[in-house]
């Protein structure tokens, strides 16, 4: 087997970890499907040079974005108000020129833009899925329908002009060509112009253990001493870095033509943050792997128990990081009777690989099971707001993220304990 080439800058990538053959994260089948699924290795990898921590094999994008992408936006009222803010955050700091022009990869739904056109403001959505960015027209925002690379960067510019503001949510990890993304972002900024997207942070990947990032569409898994690097061969530079509670603990990078922005203390305080966890070396990685394995273990453990104890467990939310922790851990429909999603279209349908039952939300409040298995933990707060009468119930949380725990109704308030096995 030879070594991979790492996708940013060349130089020889080392694979820490695979987790097998894995379906489409995001491919929710009929019972009809079962059998012609699409499987291929999920494994990742660090490039000891560059120092960015990306997938060694690659399911090509026009797999994954299509006119029947699953995952819409809106479907979570906390990232809703996410999307608001962050929109405002833009609007207040980088738009107050005349005419401001801003520019959104990956805007699906509309969550975030719908926010501009509603101001009037100027601007465009680039987002290749048909059906999502069908949904945002739909909501009055401009919106065209294809991946964002060098061409549409051009094309972009010549019938818009350049762009104040070029953002973006979870969508610059899905991207695999960073060097001819870098390269669109500056034909495409204004000279004083700013990119800003957040994506999940590697940093709360490795403190958290939350391996179940890794999935097909996360082509990499960014920190700010990584991207610091890329941005840097491309003429831009990463002049600010907030770390966000969302998607289990995310980065909100704002990149600028060097020389054209202040620098801002939090860069350099990250990337000593960076230093500190050792994300700069291949030991870290190779430890997470063991700590991988250890939760695995636990989760599929606990799982076995309540089977055993003829416990009803039910699964909360369909997400595409559930694909990886099912397959990895080999959990079916003998272990979770199903998983209650409230996204029409994958209600009905089986988990990729594992071929669990998706169910509508209201399957969950009719009968309630004895323990809700949390694969939407990123979306904790708003889940556990929401379900007070489950809990008030005796109803209990399972979660694995960063350790396996149970979440249960306490005086005031949610109690966490940690198990390996059921008292
Ligand atoms: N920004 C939204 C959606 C994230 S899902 C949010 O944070 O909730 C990722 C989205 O990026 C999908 O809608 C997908 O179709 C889109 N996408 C994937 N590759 C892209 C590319 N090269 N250019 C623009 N959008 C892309
Ligand atoms: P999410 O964790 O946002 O993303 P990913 O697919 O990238 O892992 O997905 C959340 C899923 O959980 C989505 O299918 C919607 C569903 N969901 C519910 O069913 N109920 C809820 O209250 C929330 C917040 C989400
Ligand atoms: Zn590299």
């Amino acid at each position: 087997v030879s070594t991979p080439e790492c996708r940013v800058c060349g130089a020889p990538a080392e694979p820490f970890m695979s987790f097998g053959p894995m379906p489409i994260a995001n491919a929710f089948v009929t019972a009809d499907e079962i059998g012609g699924e699409y499987f291929g290795d999920l494994e990742v990898g660090f490039c000891p040079s560059c120092t960015m921590v990306q997938l060694v094999t690659f399911v090509d994008p026009a797999q994954l974005f299509h006119d029947h992408y699953a995952y819409f936006s809106s479907t979570s009222a906390r990232m809703a108000d996410h999307f608001a803010a962050f929109a405002e955050d833009v609007r207040r700091r980088h738009l107050g020129g005349a005419d401001p022009f801003v520019v959104e990869l990956g805007s699906n739904d509309g969550i975030m833009l719908r926010h501009f056109a509603a101001a009037g403001i100027r601007h465009l959505g680039v987002e290749p899925s048909a059906n999502v960015a069908e949904t945002a027209r739909s909501r009055g925002v401009n919106t065209v329908c294809r991946f964002f690379d060098a061409a549409a960067a051009d094309d972009i510019r010549a019938e818009y002009g350049p762009a104040d503001a070029l953002l973006g949510a979870n969508v610059i990890c899905h991207i695999p060509d960073l060097n001819e993304l870098a390269h669109g972002v500056a034909r495409l900024l204004a000279p004083g112009g700013v990119f800003v997207f957040e994506e999940p942070y590697l940093g709360d990947i490795v403190e958290k253990t939350s391996y179940d990032q890794i999935y097909d569409e996360h082509y990499f898994y960014f920190s700010v001493s990584s991207l610091s690097r890329l941005f840097a061969r491309h003429g831009l530079e990463v002049v600010d870095a907030a770390r966000q509670t969302v998607h289990g603990g995310s980065m909100r990078y704002t990149v600028a033509r060097v020389g054209a922005h202040r620098i801002a203390p939090a860069v350099t305080a990250l990337q000593d943050h960076e230093a500190r966890l050792g994300l700069h070396d291949a030991r870290t990685f190779a430890e997470f792997r063991r700590r991988v394995e250890v939760s695995r273990t636990k989760l599929v453990g606990l799982l076995q128990q309540m089977r055993a104890l003829g416990k009803r467990v039910v699964g909360y939310g369909a997400t595409s990081k559930s694909t990886t922790v099912l397959n990895y851990c080999g959990i079916g429909p003998d272990l979770i009777e199903f998983i209650s999603d409230v996204t029409p279209g994958k209600q009905n349908r089986l988990t990729p690989g594992t071929h669990i039952p998706i169910r509508p939300y209201r399957q969950f409040v009719e009968a309630y099971p004895d323990y809700a298995l949390l694969f939407a933990w990123n979306h904790a707060d708003e889940i556990l707001a929401k379900e007070t009468a489950f809990l008030d119930r005796g109803g209990q949380f399972i979660v694995y993220v960063p350790d396996c725990a149970i979440l249960a109704a306490g005086s005031g308030g949610v109690t966490r304990r940690e198990t390996v096995s059921l008292p």
